[in-house]
């Protein structure tokens, strides 16, 4: 049904923790089927993120190549219902040219969304993923330089004509952050989704476990999945035994 893209100006700011727990949502909360695309040739971590730790033989390079590879290429994570085509190990032979068809291709067949996670800044493959994209994420972090980073980012969006949604991940409300009415002024928009910093994030990345089915109840998994029903139009509402997790802090 659609494409949503997750990209940034800057790495580390948190687009494999949005994709994975978004996914895992959308999955999980809404019981829609979702396959991530993983096009981050150089960090390639989201199978680390649902603790496939196996080597995946074939990747989205095969799948652009042969759509008839799907299947072989398609890892499924039992405990999330997620499904995950691993990036290549290198760039060399990946043409992403391809993407958009093959995005608009499975989101029309059998998976209702298709999420990619991206490589950060600006590569040649940015515009690529943009283009093949019906909604865009981008993800940046409180602070100067990554909100200026995606700043251009976001010209780039808007000259393909597409909307994005901004998110600021990490929030710790401190001092030295940029305000709320500083991020919307530089980005020039009216709203933006703020994720809180918390230490189970890089607690259930260590564990193989997306934060939302780790850590139900927190803040962090209850901003996620509300995200997540964001993009794809639906309110997320906690269920009772998340809200009794969310009271005791779980
Ligand atoms: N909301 C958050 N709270 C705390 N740590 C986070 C949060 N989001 C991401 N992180 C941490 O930031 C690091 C980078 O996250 P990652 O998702 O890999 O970023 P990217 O894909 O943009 O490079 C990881 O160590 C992760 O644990
Ligand atoms: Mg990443």
């Amino acid at each position: 049904m659609a494409v949503i893209s997750i990209l940034s100006g800057k790495g580390g700011v948190g687009k494999t923790t949005i994709t994975s727990n978004i996914a895992t949502a959308i999955a999980n909360e809404f019981k829609r089927k979702v396959i991530i695309l993983d096009t981050n040739v150089t960090s390639s971590h989201i199978r680390l993120h649902f603790g496939m730790h196996e080597e995946m033989k074939n990747t989205l390079k095969d799948v652009i190549r042969d759509e008839d590879m799907l299947e072989e290429a398609t890892y499924s994570s039992e405990m999330t219902g997620v499904n995950i085509v691993p990036s290549p190990e290198s760039l060399k032979g990946l043409d992403l040219d391809k993407l958009r068809n093959l995005a608009s291709h499975l989101a029309a067949s059998e998976y209702n969304y298709v999420i990619i996670d991206s490589a950060p800044g600006f590569r040649e493959n940015t515009e690529n993923v943009i283009r093949a994209s019906d909604k865009i994420v981008i993800v940046t972090n409180p602070y100067l330089p990554d909100v200026s980073d995606s700043l251009k980012l976001m010209e780039l969006v808007e000259k393909n004509r597409k909307e994005a949604i901004v998110v600021v991940n990490k929030v710790r409300g401190k001092k030295y952050e940029m305000t709320e009415a500083q991020i919307k002024k530089m980005l020039d928009i009216k709203d933006f989704v703020k994720i809180p910093e918390d230490e189970k994030v890089p607690e259930s990345i260590s564990h193989g476990v997306p934060v939302t089915v780790f850590a139900k109840g927190s803040k962090v998994s209850m901003a996620l999945k509300k995200l997540a029903g964001q993009l794809i139009g639906e309110e997320y509402k906690p269920s009772l035994a998340d809200r009794v997790k969310w009271f005791f802090g779980a």
